[in-house]
């Protein structure tokens, strides 16, 4: 069935507090709730319903007396008051048996839950919304010695814990753990003088992969507090390493559980790329306490509330800790390679999408990613200072609340006085615009004219013109900017600016600092990308340009079966010269675009891409890098080598980024040697994995290989490096057979996520494996997607998107994609997640 936003009522009746008792057993653990319900007076109905799913009931009763419900499979009815009562049931369920890692489940030996979104009603009878929102009391019974849930710690005693949280949170924040864990403790101490005990939980044996993210919790706290003016508001903070968990962390309220992939680092076992990411989870969901747990959301669909919010201010943290530059330029390589995939093929939707039948399959690069982008352009539109009031406004207004984008929207117009009407396209209207822009020059004025064009997405055919925020400079004929960043903001389908007084023909810089999630169209000619490469002030375009004409280059050896541009040779050569430039940025200047973007750019020019010939296009460039900037690749390795003990900060990194794309460069022309010494000598995972990788390029990793999986057996995290890498550097031809050969390594297994992942995640991101001819990417992962369905509905839905950008390809291939999708479709009793995901893409 297909739920709908404008359906939305209040619930009928709202609940003031819950009471649950917990007597764990791994096959039958009894749930006893106490809830107190009262009639919602801005309701207008008074059916009373509780969802509840896969719940074996034992008793209910209201206000002391027996009840007996009318329960089907998803939740149950009854005759209740239309004043005040109490609700009282028992239920059992199985944890041991629950693959799905949704509700209360098992992982090692471990109770632990995952409730967003829905996941509570497979704990126990409850309105599972996000607008019933309750203060929560939990005893655990059980004689494991870690019980944690939700607030403060109550009373404990052997046998039992109890918990209380002061603030009224919906069921989707609800959270339980209970298990055999050690914990790395510490302190904070907030603005206002509270003291916060801080906790991180892991398996016995991990106690020394905790310092860091225990490290980012305190600079999180504090930043919050600095920056928003947000303070901690409980006694204590948990965070929970958990091996199998379906994404990567979850913001119960006080009791963060994390995917241990995203919480676990050492520098031994986590490449700086980990600590990067795991620096910016924990961010995340601490961050979430207030955007998200204090304001939460009012219903599913104003998922991006929090979310696009929150990956927002997860941003801009990482962009503080670390360099701002780096930070925006890999986000918007991550969104035009998830998010603007997305919005091209059939699982377009908008930020805020209008129906679903499956909320799981809503949690997107579109709501979180081009959400987060929404709330930059507006961060723009109204300056830095109107977007703080704003937030000073959204934080006083709306606390304890459960709110919508409207909401949000009316605390930016009464705080700033701009009318939001147009702006709110963003999130109703799906698809990327296409922004084109046109100049003329004459006497000293230089005009630029904007066309904007939305194409057609899913059960949106007409598009409206969007308010897009674009920062321009421009540069003089010498290199010198002669106009500083400017905002215009572009409103109509067509629309001109004009700059006047220059002396000469200016070169713009347009979309600086990437403005606005649109695509830019600009006549332009790779002298001018040059040009920009090498003066651009803005970090942001300065590698725009160098990716554009990188593009352009790969796109004339396929298209026009050129050798590699000696003049992009050229750029890449004083780029990497340029010893003003943070290392990192020349790491990014020398990563080519990715197999799947210069597929997209392809059929962006009409073609139909063929997946082999843009690997070897881009191997042939890999080549020529290797041998025209040898000398200086060598260099730079040499000079950018970090001394001393392994650090994970942001300027290490960057010199190891610079050293690692320089080895993998090399590797191709010296049969490994010196991707075997730095293997040889390696202290860290980002060396030791960057020397391993760079030997599979030279065809040099066999014993590496092994030696790795001698080494790292008993990691489970770095086993799944091990497995995909061996995947990501396979020949096209044997992407599909190497995967299979993984699947049946003793250390393989469907049931854990991550491990699922690390397998066929990495056959998904192999285009040339995967989108092999024999179509034998397809049918192994339709094979296995099909298999891990019964197991888990959740990672089986998302992984589909693999098969997302079918469209794109030659009609032999669109066959097998689409007979792939339809055998997974036919399967009996397929998920309703699955089944979803597949409807939509086949469309
Ligand atoms: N709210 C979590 C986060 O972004 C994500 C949880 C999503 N879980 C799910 N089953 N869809 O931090
Ligand atoms: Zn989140």
């Amino acid at each position: 069935a297909t739920i709908y936003l404008k359906d939305y009522t209040p619930p009928a009746y709202l609940v003031d507090d819950v009471h649950l008792t917990f007597a764990l057993a791994p096959e039958a653990t009894r749930v006893r709730s106490t809830i107190r319900f009262r009639p919602n007076p801005e309701a207008a109905g008074r059916d009373f319903f509780l969802h509840g799913e896969e719940l074996t009931l034992i008793s209910a009763s209201i206000d002391g007396t027996p009840v007996t419900p009318e329960v089907t499979p998803e939740g149950l009815t009854c005759a209740v008051p239309d004043a005040p009562f109490t609700w009282e049931s028992e239920v059992e369920i199985a944890p041991a048996r629950n693959t799905a890692l949704e509700g209360l489940y098992m992982s090692n030996g471990m109770y632990c839950t995952q409730c967003e979104a829905e996941g509570f009603r497979k704990i126990t009878y409850y309105p599972d919304r996000p607008d019933v929102m309750a203060t929560f009391t939990v005893r655990v019974e059980s004689d494991l010695p870690v019980m944690l849930s939700n607030g403060n710690p109550g009373d404990s005693g052997p046998g039992f814990a109890e918990w209380h949280d002061p603030w009224p949170k919906p069921a989707y924040l609800f959270a339980l753990v209970a298990g055999e864990l050690v914990n790395h403790p510490d302190r904070f101490t907030t603005a206002s003088g509270k003291e916060v005990e801080l906790n991180i939980w892991v398996r016995p044996g991990d106690e020394d992969k905790c310092a860091f993210g225990m490290d980012a919790l305190k600079r999180s706290m504090k930043w919050d507090e600095d920056v928003y003016g947000r303070e901690y508001d409980l006694d204590i903070f948990n965070i929970v390493a958990v091996d199998d968990f379906n994404m990567g962390a979850m913001e119960n309220k006080g009791l963060n559980v994390f995917n241990s992939s995203c919480v676990l680092a050492s520098p031994e076992t986590s490449t700086d790329m980990n600590f990067e990411r795991i620096e910016a989870i924990i961010a995340h969901e601490y961050f979430h306490n207030w955007t998200g747990n204090r304001i939460t959301c009012r219903d599913w669909f104003q998922l991006c509330l929090k979310e696009g919010l929150t990956v927002f201010r997860d941003s801009q943290f990482t962009a503080d800790m670390r360099s701002e530059p780096v930070k925006r330029i890999t986000d918007v390589i991550a969104l035009r390679a998830r998010q603007f995939r997305e919005d091209n093929g059939p699982l377009a939707h908008p930020v805020r999408p209008e129906s679903f039948q499956e909320i799981n399959n809503f949690y997107t690069a579109t709501v979180y990613e081009k959400g987060a982008e929404v709330i930059g352009m507006l961060k723009r539109l109204v300056g830095d200072e109107g977007y703080a009031t704003a937030l000073d406004l959204y934080f006083e207004r709306h606390d304890g609340q459960a709110c919508t984008i409207e909401d949000w929207l009316k605390v930016f117009e009464d705080s700033t006085g701009r009318d939001l009407t147009q702006f709110k396209r963003w999130y109703s209207q799906a698809g990327t615009p296409r922004l084109k822009v046109d100049e003329s020059y004459a006497d000293g004025t230089l005009t630029l004219t904007f066309t904007q064009e939305t194409p057609p997405t899913p059960g949106q055919p007409d598009k409206l013109a969007q308010v897009i925020p674009v920062a321009v400079g421009l540069l003089g004929p010498n290199g010198d900017e002669v106009q500083p960043t400017t905002l215009l903001e572009v409103t109509e389908a067509e629309q001109s600016f004009t700059f006047t007084g220059l002396a000469a023909k200016p070169v713009p810089s347009i979309l600086r600092g990437f403005s606005a999630p649109v695509i830019l169209q600009r006549e332009t000619d790779n002298a001018e990308r040059a040009f920009l490469l090498a003066n651009d002030t803005d970090a942001f375009n300065k590698w725009e340009a160098g990716r554009a004409l990188a593009r352009d280059v790969l796109l004339r050896m396929l298209n026009e079966g050129t050798r590699p541009d000696p003049a992009f040779l050229g750029a890449l050569s004083s780029a990497l010269a340029d010893d003003s430039l943070d290392p990192a940025f020349r790491a990014l200047v020398l990563a080519l675009p990715s197999e799947d973007d210069l597929a997209q750019a392809q059929v962006d020019a009409g073609r139909v891409p063929d997946p082999q010939a843009i690997h070897e296009a881009r191997q042939r460039m890999f080549d020529a890098m290797a041998d025209t900037l040898h000398d200086q690749l060598a260099e730079a390795y040499e000079v950018y080598q970090v001394p001393g003990d392994y650090t994970p900060g942001a300027q290490h990194t960057a010199a190891r980024a610079l050293t690692n794309v320089a080895l993998s460069l090399l590797s191709r022309r010296d049969g490994g040697k010196l991707a075997q010494a730095q293997y040889d000598s390696a202290d860290n995972m980002t060396q030791q994995l960057s020397a391993l990788s760079s030997l599979l390029i030279a065809g040099a990793g066999d014993a590496a290989l092994a030696a790795f999986e001698q080494q790292w057996k008993h990691d489970r995290l770095v086993m799944d490096k091990w497995f995909s890498l061996q995947i990501t550097h396979a020949k096209p031809a044997e992407v599909a057979e190497v995967t299979d050969r993984l699947t049946q390594h003793p250390d393989f297994s469907m049931k854990n996520p991550n491990r699922f992942r690390a397998v066929f995640g990495a056959l998904a991101m192999t285009p040339a494996g995967f989108h092999h001819a024999s179509g034998a990417g397809y049918r192994l992962m339709a094979d296995w997607l099909i298999q891990l369905d019964a197991l888990n509905p959740q990672t089986t839905a998302r992984m589909c998107s693999a098969f997302e950008t079918w469209r794109r390809y030659d009609a032999d291939r669109q066959q097998m994609i689409t007979d792939e999708l339809r055998r997974i479709a036919a399967r009996p009793g397929l998920s309703r997640d699955t089944g979803e995901m597949v409807g939509r893409i086949l469309g």
